[in-house]
């Protein structure tokens, strides 16, 4: 059972999905990506969490970030679902939904925990870099459905701090203050972050979230 960890590369593969033959690393280009899996089709927290997805699509968009589902069940079932999800969430799911029927995808992505459950793949996320390194791995348990909204707080942190040297705080959200990385000296600190800094104990600093105007 492959084991799969943050700063890994991801791994690549070509899959049937509903939009077509898809290969992961062609997929993503230079953006970043998402790949999360569901237990399975027809089933009611799964039918919410896609149709979110669907709602959030100008969200992924934003973030330069693109989405892929995967469950272990067929093409066919995976297009009579979305139909469902469609009605009943009053959205228009466009993004793919891997069909793995034989597994391979999910067993690469550790995505079936078989001691919750020894066929289906559990809620899991995988946030892939445009180096397509995992930068990020939520896990859930079937009867818990997913909070989006976290999901995208984490991207806008993760962008953030790939490209500026500060990490985000507790509960942090797009906008809020930001902390200076450890490694950077205060007197380098004058010079990178403009708009100054609270030095509330030496190991922490605040400042204003740098790449706002
Ligand atoms: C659901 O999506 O509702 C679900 C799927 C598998 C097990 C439990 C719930």
């Amino acid at each position: 059972m492959a084991t799969i960890r943050l700063g890994d590369t991801a791994p690549d593969f070509t899959a049937q999905t509903t939009e077509g033959k898809i290969n992961l690393y062609d997929y993503l280009g230079d953006g970043w990506g998402v790949l999360f899996s569901h237990p399975s089709d027809y089933t009611p927290v799964c039918t919410t969490e896609l149709g979110t997805v669907a709602k959030y699509k100008d969200e992924f968009a934003k973030r330069n970030t693109k989405v892929l589902a995967l469950s272990v069940d067929g093409l066919e079932s995976h297009k009579g679902w979305i139909n469902d999800i469609n009605e009943t969430q009053n959205v228009n799911v466009d993004y793919p939904i891997i069909a793995d029927e034989d597994k391979k995808i999910a067993e690469a992505y550790d995505m079936i925990h078989p001691n919750a459950d020894a066929t289906f793949t559990v809620r899991s996320v995988y946030v892939i870099g445009p180096d397509k390194k995992i930068k990020l791995i939520i896990t859930y348990p079937a009867s818990t459905g997913r909070n989006f909204d976290e999901l995208l707080r984490v991207i806008d942190s993760l962008q953030l701090t790939a490209y500026h040297k500060v990490a985000t705080p507790a509960n942090w959200k797009h906008g809020d203050e930001v902390v200076i990385s450890p490694a950077v000296s205060n007197e380098d600190a004058k010079n990178i972050f403009t708009k100054g800094f609270k030095e509330v104990k030496p190991y922490l600093r605040l400042t204003p979230q740098p790449n706002l105007d």
